[in-house]
Parts: structure tokens; C-alpha cells; sequence
């Protein structure tokens, strides 16, 4: 067992903090080209497997090894979760609420990938400060400063900061025309002797200004020639469109920032699971207005009238924003949602660990067949695939991908990490966590959200129908820790395969349709484990 390690929500550093839609709209738009799977020994085995009626597990599956000048360090696991929105691992929590809040969402995008908040607060307004922390985590650009006027004096803006509880001391300050003419900091608060002066005569006049554009290496380099912690963006007319914090530019450009998951204006990237009905736009649009990078409609059946319409209508409102549309399992339903306009399509019925949906319904895809198929359906959309549920180890990671997918979601496996919501449990002297299905009869009591995905928005409490089961995992230490091996795990596996990209992967795949001989081998066998693998 992993050393028990106290729960504890990262302290997010809250700043006052304006929406950065101005720059945030200036999304990544690289890759506009299309998904092609050139990979006709892949065809083959599934059109095999169809011939002779079977869909397939991960546990049915292996990659085949092949010829390789790679090296697991070597390769690149950049990927994409949606048209615009790029990954630089290709995990992605899960829209449950044992897995993703804030704290979980901002340890994925440090790790390069994603989280998607989930949607069972007691209020949409509460999912969005969810997505705001996220995003403010990293405050690398203020898009909107908090500007003061010459003629107000140190006690009015010392009063608004108190009532406001803006917890910054550095104010850009204008004159009436609204041009910058010097700037507010600690201090030159901390040395007023006379709160009455006007912020004029309090002001640092001798500031560094960069122009509108000026990137967070520029600003970075700047802050550190000219030695200041301030730097304020003007346009041609003076007038202030940003500003820079150095302590903020320096936490996005130091330590593992490469790898961290951001949007052009800096900020870590996060995505928020909505519904389907009349509430869905109002939360879409509390969601947006948080500056949410990826709008998740997260149903049970994504080849669903109302998921249609939910889709139209959120893309006629946001046009900008990435809607990813699920779950489905058949390559026609991931067809018609990429022809409605879905941004990117996640696949899974019934393949999660704490899902009855195929036990009590009857209905689903064995998930890698339904990855299969509904990546092949829409390869040349350049809509990608994220494969939701049902990966037990690291190894089915690249099966998935393998298979087609571009990005995992993961529930089970992230589930009990020290970023999941909940307390811990203690059963037998082990230590747990609660991990239940957003279908499971708790959670749809509780929520109306959870009765809105399995299509059980107004059955009564005693009327319902779950789709999911209620249980614990063992807890696994800090989420870092588990993704480096899952992560690494992907990587051993592109080595073996001879893939240096995710997309070599996609295309160099092909698998062995294993026996249950086959699967009992692949496990450790004949050998009493004495020593826990941090990967098994
Ligand atoms: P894993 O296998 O990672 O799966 O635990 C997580 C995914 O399972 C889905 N999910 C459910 N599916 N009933 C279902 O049929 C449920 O109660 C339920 N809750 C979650 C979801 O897609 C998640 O990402």
C-alpha cells in the first residue's frame, strides 16, 4: 500500500480576477487538419472480428510489438481533446463527484491533461467558481485590471479594496481620459503618509509598458531586464488592455510548466460537464462567462434528441467554445453528433468500473470495438475521440489509443487520489475512498442533475431506475504520482510498438484477439506478491 497521505484541498491563491475573455478567445488553433487512420492491418482484424460477430474488451486485446528506434522518454504523448482544445497527455478526469472539482481539475492540467468539473453542486453558479478557480490558479495575465482614477485618493481605493477584499495592491491609475499615467503598488501604500493625496501623488510614475500581444516569455524577459513585478499592456492610445504579475509569470514559466495544460492567455485549461433541457444553456452560459475551455455535454446516451438540441443551441450561443458530446458506442451515433457540430465525441456505454448500464439495460458496446468503430466513422472529421471508462491498468491506455482514441477519461483510476473530493474512509484498518456512479441510487436521489443523464429528470425518488453501484477504493497518494505511471505506462507501450506520436500509434497498431490462457499468462501468475507494484 501507498503511504497514507491527509486529504487536504490545495490552497488556491484566490486574486480578484476578471474573466480573460478577451485574450482567452485567442484559443490554440493549431491542427486544423484532419484525423486519418492509415491503418489497414487495424481494419482488417476488426472487420475479422465483425465477420465473426464480436465486439472486444481490453481484456480481449494486446498490442503487437513491432520494430522500434524509440524509447519511452523519447516519445511525444501530445494529443487533442476536442477540435481546438490540445492535450500535452492524453488523460482526462471524469465528470463524477468522487473524481472532479477544482483541486482535481488543476492537478490535470499541471499534468497536461484535463478535467472535467462535474455537474451535481447544489447550484450551476457553484460548477463555475469550480471553473474559475482553475482558471485562476494560474493568473499569468490580467486581462481586465482593476485601474484607478489620478484624482481618487489612497482612502477611497484603500476602502474599495477592503469592501471588495481584493487581496492585490498594484493599480494601474488613469487620468479622466482613461490613458495610463503611473501605476499603484504595495509600496507606494505602505509609504503614504497622507491617505487624502490623490493617487497622482502617490503614484510610481517611472513604469515599463509592453504593447497589446506581448507574450508571457516576453513579459517574463522584460519583468526581469527593467527589474519590475508589474507590467502593464497598453494599445496605441495608451489606454490599458492587461498586465502582467512577475510572481504569477514566473510560476507558468518555472518549474514543470512546459508540460502544464494552458490557454494563450496562460491559464490552466479545465472543462465542465453540462446536461441536456431547459437549465443546460443557463449553466452553459455561468460556465462561459468562467471562461470554461471545454463545454462536456455528459449524458448516458449522446444519440438522443435532446442531446441534439442541446449541442445546436449551445453552439449557437458559443461558437467559440469546444463542445464535447457523449457517451455513445456506435460509430453511426458518433457520426451524426460530428454532423450536428460536436468539437469532440466521448465513447463508453456501460464500460466504467461502477456502471450496470449493459447489467440493467441490456445495451453497450464492448468499449474497445466501440472505440474502434466510432473513430473509424469520423476519421476525417479532425474530431477527436475520448475513450471513457473501463481502463483497469496503463497498458489499456494504449490499447484505446490504439484503437483510435486520442484521449482517456478515467474515473476508477484517479478515484482515492489526495485531489478527489471526500473524506476518507477507514474499512478493516485500510484506508478508502468513496467512488460511486453518477447513475448509482445515491447520487440520483441526491441530484437532479445525475436523474437528467440517465433521462429520469422528473421520476420520483422511489421511482428511479439507477444505472450504477455505490463502493470505495483504496487510497493512492497524490494524482501526480498515479498519472507518471499511467502516463509512463503509454509511453512503454508507443516504445514497444515503435510510435513516437500518438498518431504513429493510431496508425502502427494492431492486436492479438488474446484467450483467456492468453490473459491468465499476462498477469503475474504463479508467484504469492509481497511487495505492492506502484503500477499493478
Ligand atoms: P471508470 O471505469 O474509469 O469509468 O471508473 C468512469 C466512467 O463511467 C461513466 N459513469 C457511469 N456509467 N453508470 C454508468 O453506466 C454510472 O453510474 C456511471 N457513473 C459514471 C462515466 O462515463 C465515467 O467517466
Amino acid at each position: 500500500m501507498r503511504p497514507f497521505v491527509a486529504v487536504a484541498r490545495s490552497g488556491m491563491k484566490k486574486r480578484f480576477f476578471h474573466s480573460p475573455r478577451l485574450l482567452g478567445n485567442k484559443r490554440n488553433n493549431q491542427k486544423k487538419g484532419r484525423f486519418r487512420m492509415k491503418n489497414l492491418a487495424l481494419d482488417a482484424f476488426f472487420q475479422k472480428m465483425e465477420a465473426d460477430g464480436m465486439a472486444l474488451a481490453f481484456k480481449d486485446v494486446r498490442l503487437k510489438s513491432g520494430y522500434s528506434q524509440v524509447l519511452p522518454p523519447e516519445v511525444s504523448v501530445r494529443t487533442q481533446f476536442s477540435r481546438k482544445v490540445t492535450l500535452n497527455s492524453p488523460v482526462v478526469s471524469a465528470a463524477m463527484d468522487t473524481v472532479t472539482e477544482s483541486t482535481m481539475a488543476i492537478a490535470m492540467a499541471k499534468a497536461g491533461g484535463i478535467g472535467v468539473i462535474h455537474r451535481k453542486f447544489a447550484t450551476p453558479a457553484q460548477q463555475a467558481e469550480e471553473v474559475e478557480r482553475v482558471k485562476l490558479y494560474l493568473n499569468a495575465i490580467i486581462s481586465k485590471p482593476i485601474c484607478v482614477y489620478e484624482d481618487d485618493t489612497i482612502e477611497t481605493i484603500e476602502s474599495l479594496r477592503e469592501e471588495k477584499m481584493y487581496s492585490f495592491q498594484s493599480f494601474p491609475v488613469l487620468n479622466r481620459q482613461g490613458r495610463l499615467i503611473g501605476l499603484l503598488t504595495r509600496n507606494d501604500f505602505d509609504l503614504c503618509q497622507n491617505v487624502c493625496l490623490p493617487a497622482r501623488e502617490a503614484m510610481t510614475q517611472k513604469l515599463i509598458t509592453a504593447p497589446v500581444g506581448t507574450t508571457l516569455v516576453q513579459a517574463y524577459a522584460l519583468m526581469i531586464k527593467e527589474k519590475k513585478k508589474v507590467l502593464p499592456i497598453t494599445d496605441t492610445e495608451g489606454k490599458v488592455t492587461g498586465m502582467y504579475i512577475f510572481s504569477d509569470v514566473k510560476r507558468v514559466m518555472e518549474g514543470n510548466s512546459q508540460s502544464y495544460n494552458i490557454d494563450s492567455a496562460g491559464h490552466l485549461r479545465v472543462a465542465a460537464a453540462i446536461g441536456t433541457g431547459d437549465s443546460a444553456l443557463g449553466r452553459a452560459t455561468l460556465l462561459a462567462n468562467a471562461s470554461v475551455d471545454v463545454i462536456v455535454i455528459d449524458t448516458a446516451h449522446g444519440d438522443s434528441k435532446p442531446v441534439f438540441e442541446t449541442l445546436k443551441e449551445i453552439k449557437r450561443a458559443f461558437p467559440d467554445i469546444d463542445v464535447v458530446v457523449g457517451n455513445v458506442s456506435e460509430g453511426a451515433s458518433a457520426k451524426r453528433l460530428v454532423d450536428a457540430g460536436a468539437d469532440g465525441i466521448k465513447v463508453g456505454q456501460g464500460s466504467g468500473s461502477i456502471c450496470t448500464t449493459r447489467m440493467v439495460a441490456g445495451i453497450g458496446c464492448p468499449q474497445v470495438t466501440a472505440i474502434y468503430n466510432c473513430a473509424k466513422a469520423i476519421q476525417d472529421s479532425g474530431v477527436p475521440v475520448c475513450a471513457d471508462g473501463g481502463i483497469e491498468y496503463s497498458g489499456d491506455i494504449t490499447v484505446a489509443i490504439g484503437a483510435g482514441a486520442h484521449s482517456v477519461m478515467l474515473g476508477n483510476l484517479l478515484a482515492g487520489t489526495e485531489e478527489t473530493p471526500g473524506e476518507i474512509i477507514t474499512i478493516d484498518d485500510m484506508r478508502y475512498k468513496h467512488y460511486r456512479g453518477m447513475g448509482s441510487l445515491g447520487v440520483m436521489i441526491e441530484s437532479r442533475e445525475s436523474r437528467n443523464r440517465y433521462g429520469q429528470t422528473n421520476l420520483g425518488k422511489d421511482k428511479l431506475v439507477p444505472e450504477g453501484v455505490e463502493g470505495a477504493v483504496p487510497c493512492k497518494g497524490p494524482v501526480e504520482k498515479s498519472l507518471y505511471q499511467y502516463v509512463g505506462g503509454l509511453r512503454s507501450g508507443m516504445g514497444y510498438v515503435g510510435a513516437r506520436t500518438i498518431e504513429e500509434l493510431q496508425e502502427k497498431a494492431d492486436f492479438y484477439r488474446i484467450s483467456s490462457a492468453g490473459l491468465a499468462e499476462s498477469h503475474p501468475h504463479n508467484i504469492r506478491i509481497v511487495k505492492d507494484a506502484p503500477n499493478y
